[in-house]
């Protein structure tokens, strides 16, 4: 289906040795990060005697889990394809109690790009069929490097290549907030290639560490844009495919079409171009379609034949500030001239 991040895919060694190196690190920097946490508390409040400072601390948590919660479910769309969908609503909202049990399924039918079939894992804290026994360094790796605690290669359907730009901290908030998940127990079955992972994505994606990541000021709403974008998975769907690789010549262009079964929808041209593209639309005009999807109402809307596989309700809950990030990052993109047929026969 949806996200196809063949995008940022190159070519990459896997270097064992260098994975252990930056998993060490990772544990330094994830002890630093939550002390840094802790100690931020104590330092604006001078009164530092431990009941204080464990509510500071209860606090800093808090705000992280809050923060993981908003990207898991409204930018990142984790929460979106690691659970059933209703595609009796419009959109296909998450199926209430079956937040990252994972088992959707992808698959040739639904998008000619997809060489198989394959099935969101099951990302709640359950340990014999989810992922409660891994460490947080795993997790990150299968997040931004698409490798599993048992070594094996992610397809990347699971948009790892994407997340490795995110920052280190949004990242470590989205796994501590995973974690609150309610452990489901759901075994969810292998997926199907019709080509080997090693000939569909040749040398195991390896992506680059995060270490270093950061995210750009909030306060350049290009760059924020750019950054909300990238982690939302936007180009995956809208940059058209050719031969299953997505064309860059064309970012956002739009154009593929999406197979549910009960409809087919294709993907709309968001490059400013005035005729096929957003170009004309006032910044009003973009956040209102975001806006109407917020409520309930939104859910019900057409849910027949016209309904759409992008996970626009969650989108919706972005915050107002971030949607016009987004909007003036899509701005800055080439115009490119494609008609598309929103619901082709
Ligand atoms: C476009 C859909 C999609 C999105 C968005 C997505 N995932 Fe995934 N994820 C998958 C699929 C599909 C797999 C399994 C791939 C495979 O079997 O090769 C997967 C695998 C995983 C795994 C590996 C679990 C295991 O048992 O191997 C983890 C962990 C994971 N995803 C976490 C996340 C998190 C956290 C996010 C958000 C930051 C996220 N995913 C966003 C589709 C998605
Ligand atoms: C899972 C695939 C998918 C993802 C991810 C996705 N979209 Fe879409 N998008 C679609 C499809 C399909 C359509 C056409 C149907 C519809 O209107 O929803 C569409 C339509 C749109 C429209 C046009 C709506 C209209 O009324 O013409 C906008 C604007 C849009 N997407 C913005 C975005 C932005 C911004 C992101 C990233 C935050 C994004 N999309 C991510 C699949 C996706």
């Amino acid at each position: 289906m949806e996200s196809f991040p063949y995008t940022f895919i190159k070519t990459y060694i896997i270097m064992k040795k260098t994975i252990a190196f930056y998993a060490i690190i990772f544990m330094v920097l994830a002890a630093t990060f939550f002390t840094a946490c802790n100690n931020n508390g104590s330092q604006s409040n001078k009164n530092t005697d431990s009941e204080s400072q464990a509510i500071n601390t209860q606090d800093s948590m808090k705000k992280v889990l809050a923060w993981g919660e908003y990207l898991a479910v409204h930018v990142a769309a984790c929460i979106h394809c690691h659970s059933q969908r209703d595609f009796t609503k419009y959109s296909g909202p998450v199926v209430p109690g079956t937040e990252g049990e994972g088992g959707q399924k992808f698959d040739h039918n639904e998008l000619d790009a997809i060489p198989g079939t394959i099935y969101s894992k099951n990302i709640t804290p359950d340990s014999a069929t989810g992922i409660g026994s891994w460490t947080d360094a795993e997790i990150l790796r299968a997040i931004t490097q698409g490798i599993r605690k048992n070594g094996d290669t992610l397809f990347p359907l699971m948009p790892y290549a994407n997340f490795n730009h995110m920052a280190k901290s949004d990242l470590l908030s989205i796994i501590a907030y995973i974690r609150t998940l309610k452990p489901i127990k759901n075994e969810v079955p292998e997926r199907q290639l019709m080509i080997p992972i090693s000939i569909a994505y040749p040398a195991p994606a390896l992506q680059p560490s995060v270490d270093g990541n950061v995210a750009p000021p909030e306060t350049d709403s290009v760059k924020y844009g750019g950054y909300l974008v990238a982690m939302a998975g936007c180009s995956d769907c809208h940059t058209p495919y050719a031969k299953g690789q997505p064309d860059f010549s064309r970012m956002m262009a739009g154009g593929n079409t999406f197979n549910v079964g009960t409809f087919k929808v294709t993907s709309a041209n968001l490059t400013p171009d005035s005729a096929t593209g957003i170009g004309s639309w006032t910044e009003t005009a973009f956040l209102e379609k975001f806006y109407i999807r917020r409520d309930e109402k939104g859910y019900n809307y057409n849910p027949g034949k016209q309904n759409t596989v992008m996970p626009v309700h969650d989108f919706s809950g972005m915050t107002d500030g971030d949607l016009k990030s987004v909007y003036a990052f899509l701005g800055t993109l080439k115009p490119v001239k494609n008609l598309v047929v929103k619901y082709p026969k």
